[in-house]
């Protein structure tokens, strides 16, 4: 069977398709021929070894699929082959059959297609979850949705609607609110252009929004507290923007309003039944054409990699899937990078060449997001051997692989810690760009700290983050908080934050 497999971890563009054999049937599981595979933000993190669920290599990612049981596996009662269903697996869904546990299938209603029955579960149980059991949003009440084009928030956007709410949807552009005004949304709010709390308070008359539907973080969480009314509940929810804001707790006091965490998949586990309630609920709420996902676009197997490109990128509007019954060809060519006028828009793009920022304000916009994950490095005797010449460090620890293979206690010689730190620049150059700037150097740190030694012969990648963007004169300096991972090792080789200036 076809699969879109993660070999090693990177961006989308690592993912490669391959045959390999199906997977064999094991008791309490059914096996999916799968139809339809949405594309959601947690398989954006899988791929790059940055989610809390670290499933071993090689796999496919796609954790919600559509489909059709293949096999049913012994003990699985409520089940048959030619069954149509929808499922949740974590990952595996990006691929021609994929093994789930019986437990997280549920029966697909025949009027329902498969791209359909692909982007319920996911988004729609998440939504309804937070509002219903986490805000216990009333109709009458005020609702605000940040990042309300996005997979969670659109369904947020219809559920608030449908429950009686006056929505204000929030996004980072005017097509992105068509479409959830299209859904009902009652005002529009363009984050990217708009000033937050400005415009909450305009179109509230100073009274405020009743519940805040957070799945962003970053830089609008603050805002949006301060727009609360009294009573108010603010549902935590996400962190698609990269930073998991610091709030000001007396904001909550002098507000008089709840902060609320959302977890539905620890919801679905913990409180099974009122999960199965609230799903056999939204099936009727789609069934009778209350709700209805909103698909951006479909994609094939093989152009996997670009819709979860595309969710990077913030391009997608409810929900892209992968539908097998387009035709996925091996070897593929998959064009990946995003067009030039999207590009513009946004500031930056995800590339195989990391993340390339239009300008240095694009990159002062990225303050708290992931860069990724590098390529892994190996580091070699000679490379030992030559930084020992260059810094007249000759200790025998790094250089006498006979006597460190008897004598040290790592058994064979160690790279000198400052050669590790010496690699970060050359990581830094392969994973961020800035396109218009006259010069950029990576040049410096300024706390280090050296936790495992690396032998030689060792492979090293580097995980980076932009912690702080400062201006000076001419240009940015760049605070970069970095993790140098070591292969086969749970602690890193040092962790620094590094320090790089780009001028224009
Ligand atoms: N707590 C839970 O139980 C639960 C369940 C499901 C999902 N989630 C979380 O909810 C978040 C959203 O998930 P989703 O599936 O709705 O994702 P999505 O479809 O990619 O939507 C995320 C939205 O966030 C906004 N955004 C702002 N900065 C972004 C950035 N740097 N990268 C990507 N998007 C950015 C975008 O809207 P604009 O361009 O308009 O700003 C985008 O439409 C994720 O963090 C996910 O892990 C949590």
């Amino acid at each position: 069977m076809k699969s879109l497999l993660c070999k090693e971890f990177g961006t989308p563009d690592k993912l490669v398709l391959e045959d390999i054999a199906p997977p064999t049937i094991e008791a309490g599981k059914v096996i999916i021929s799968v139809q339809a595979c949405s594309a959601n933000f947690p398989d954006t993190l899988i791929i790059q070894n940055l989610y809390q669920f670290k499933p071993p290599l090689p796999f496919a990612a796609g954790g919600e699929v559509a489909g059709v049981v293949k096999e049913v596996g012994e003990g699985v009662k409520h089940f048959k082959v030619g069954d149509r269903v929808i499922a949740l697996c974590g990952w595996g869904g990006f691929a021609e059959e994929v093994m789930v546990d019986a437990r997280k299938c549920a029966p697909m209603h025949p009027k329902m297609d498969f791209p359909v029955g692909a982007s319920l579960l996911y988004n729609y149980g998440t939504s309804y979850h937070a509002l219903k059991d986490r805000a216990s949003l009333k109709a009458g009440e005020t609702l605000l949705v940040l990042g309300a084009a996005g997979g969670v928030g659109l369904a947020a956007v219809e559920l608030g609607k449908l429950m009686g709410a006056t929505v204000i949807a929030a996004a980072s552009a005017d097509d992105k609110l068509t479409v959830c005004k299209e859904k009902g949304a009652d005002f529009l709010l363009n984050y990217s252009k708009e000033d937050l709390k400005d415009k909450i308070k305009e179109i509230t008359g100073g009274k405020g929004v009743d519940v805040v539907y957070d799945p962003i973080g970053d830089k609008y969480a603050e805002p949006a507290l301060r727009s609360m009314a009294w009573n108010g509940r603010y549902l935590v929810v996400g962190f698609a923007a990269g930073e998991i804001p610091k709030i000001p707790l007396n904001l909550a006091l002098l507000k008089g309003c709840s902060i609320v965490g959302v977890f539905w998949g620890s919801f679905t586990e913990r409180e099974a039944q009122k999960s199965i309630q609230n799903l056999s609920d939204l099936a009727n709420f789609y069934l009778e054409g209350k709700i209805k996902p909103h698909i951006y676009k479909t994609y094939s197997l093989s152009e996997a990699p670009q819709a979860l490109f595309d969710l990077m990128n913030r391009k997608v509007i409810g929900k892209a899937v992968v539908v097998m019954d387009k035709v996925s060809e091996i070897p593929q060519k998959t064009v990946l990078v995003p067009k030039q006028e999207e590009k513009q828009e946004i500031g930056f793009t995800q590339t195989e060449k990391g993340v390339v920022f239009k300008n240095i304000e694009a990159v002062k916009t990225f303050k708290g997001k992931t860069l990724g994950v590098s390529d892994w490095q190996v580091v070699t005797q000679e490379m030992i051997n030559d930084f020992a010449k260059a810094t007249l460090d000759f200790q025998w620890i790094h250089l006498d692989e006979e006597r460190a293979k008897k004598e040290s206690p790592f058994g064979q010689t160690i790279a000198h810690g400052f050669l590790t730190l010496s690699l970060t620049p050359q990581f830094m150059y392969k994973m961020m760009g800035i396109e218009s700037v006259k010069m950029s150097v990576n040049y410096g740190s300024n706390k280090v700290r050296f936790i495992s030694p690396v032998r030689s012969g060792s492979r090293i990648r580097m995980k980076a983050m932009i912690k702080e963007v400062e201006d000076i004169a001419g240009g940015i300096k760049i605070f970069t908080e970095a993790t140098i991972e070591l292969e086969g090792s749970d602690k890193p080789a040092c962790v620094a934050e590094l320090i790089s200036v780009a001028y224009q």
